[in-house]
Order: C-alpha cells, then structure tokens, then sequence
C-alpha cells in the first residue's frame, strides 16, 4: 500500500538484518506498522499495530472479514468521508482516507490530469496483493506504549521521523527512545528506522534515498536524506 514513509523499497535489505537471528516461534513485532509495507514479507508469529483505528480497521476486515474495498470512490464520496458527512464503517474510512496524495491520510484526492491512471484501481491492487500475505498477523491499536509484547521478541519500530511531516503532533521522540532502551534491556531485539539518534545508539545499516518533505502540513517535493536502522548498545 502507497503509505507515507513506506519501507517498502528498503524491505530487502532491511529484512535480512532483523530477522538474520530468528528462532523458530519467536515473534515479530511492529508497534508502528502503517502501510504493512515490511510485515507482509515476513512469515510466521507476527504483531502488526497501529495507532491509526481506521487504518487498523481496514486491515482486519480485508484479512479476517474477506471485505472487498470499492474500485472506485467519487471525489464527493471522498470529501463526505473526510467530513464525517456520510456514515460509513470505519474500515472503508480507512481505506478512502488513505488513497491521498503520498499516502497521507485526506491529503486529497487523487486524480490524473491526462486521464492515464486510475489510482482507486491501483489503491485497490496494492492493497489486495498484500492481504494474503498478512493471514495470520494480529492486529492491534494503541500506542506503542501499551503494546504487550511477548518475551524475547524481534521488535522492528518505525515511528515518526523527528522532524518530519507530523502524523501525531504529540509523538513524544524522548518517551520513545527510553521505551526502546527498555524493551532491548528486557531481552529483546529491538530495531528502529529513524534518520538519526541518541548516542547511546549504533547504527547498523544506512542508504541514501529521496525523500518526500513537506512544509505546514503540505507536502512538498523530494529531497535527499540518509535512511539509517539502529539498535541499542547501551
Ligand atoms: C513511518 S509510518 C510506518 C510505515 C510502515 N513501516 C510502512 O512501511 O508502511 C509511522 C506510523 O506510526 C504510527 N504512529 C504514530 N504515533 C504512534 C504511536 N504513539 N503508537 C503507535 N503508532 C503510532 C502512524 O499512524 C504511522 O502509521
């Protein structure tokens, strides 16, 4: 799914990093796992939450409800939606809201000048292509905070970039890092995406990669930024 912030492109490098010393069973955690752009290539016992319900929503009814989202919404629909104007579940809010211009939620409505694409089709497809690949994932939404974790998990988080395009205006970055020192202190393997961090952090894997930015909400163009994986080393 076209998500803000996707890993999608780093999938195959990253993966191999964090899941290199799996045991069977063990469980993979992502606390902040938006677009379900990594989890869906990993197999096995896995936990994919989010703090977004409607997001969470649209993901357990496309696995566990076999729902079928429309191929097709009308702006009107779009704005209604975005409006609270018509009453609909929040599975499909989910699904409208995020068809958005970069993947952000109602950051408007997709359309093609020329005619050529149609993005409700290919919102549709993407989304489709991954559901079977997420059978057996349980959902969750809360923050991360109040995740329960099983013991001795592969914890993979990619929260909010500091700096970034907010998604939460209240994400506290501080909160965040001491809760990752603890987890990894429990005896988990904890691994964050971030472009940078504490210096009680190692970085393990880096790639240059544009990036989308924005400006008072709206976004914006691309710029270049370095893409970095940390774990704790206390
Ligand atoms: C960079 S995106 C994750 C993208 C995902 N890895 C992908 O490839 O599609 C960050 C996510 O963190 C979620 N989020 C923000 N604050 C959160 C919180 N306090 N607890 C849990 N999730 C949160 C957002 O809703 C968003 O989906």
């Amino acid at each position: 799914m076209k998500y803000m912030g996707s890993k999608n492109r780093f999938a195959k490098e990253l993966l191999p990093i964090i899941l290199k010393d799996r045991t069977k069973g063990q469980y993979y955690v992502e606390p902040f796992a938006g677009g379900m752009n990594l989890i869906d290539k990993v197999t096995g016992n896995r936990i994919a939450n989010d703090i977004h319900t409607e997001l969470i929503e649209m993901w357990k009814a496309l696995v566990y409800e076999n729902w079928q989202p429309p191929l097709d919404v009308s702006e009107e629909d779009y704005k209604n939606a975005k409006d609270n104007k018509t009453k609909i579940s929040k599975a499909l809010n989910g699904y409208i809201g995020f068809n958005s211009y970069g993947g952000k939620w109602y950051a408007g409505y997709r359309r093609d000048k020329q005619g050529k694409r149609d993005y409700w089709r290919e919102h549709c497809n993407n989304i489709m292509k991954q559901v079977p690949n997420l059978k057996g994932v349980e959902f969750t939404n809360t923050s991360f905070t109040d995740l329960d974790i099983p013991e001795n998990s592969i914890i993979y988080c990619d929260p909010p970039y500091e700096g970034t395009t907010k998604y939460n205006n209240k994400f506290d970055h501080i909160l965040f890092w001491d809760w990752v020192r603890t987890k990894s202190k429990q005896g988990n393997k904890v691994y964050v995406s971030e472009y940078n961090a504490p210096n009680d952090f190692v970085c393990v894997w880096q790639k240059e990669a544009k990036s989308t930015f924005s400006a008072n909400g709206v976004i914006g163009g691309t710029k270049k930024s370095t893409e970095r994986l940390f774990i704790y080393c206390g």
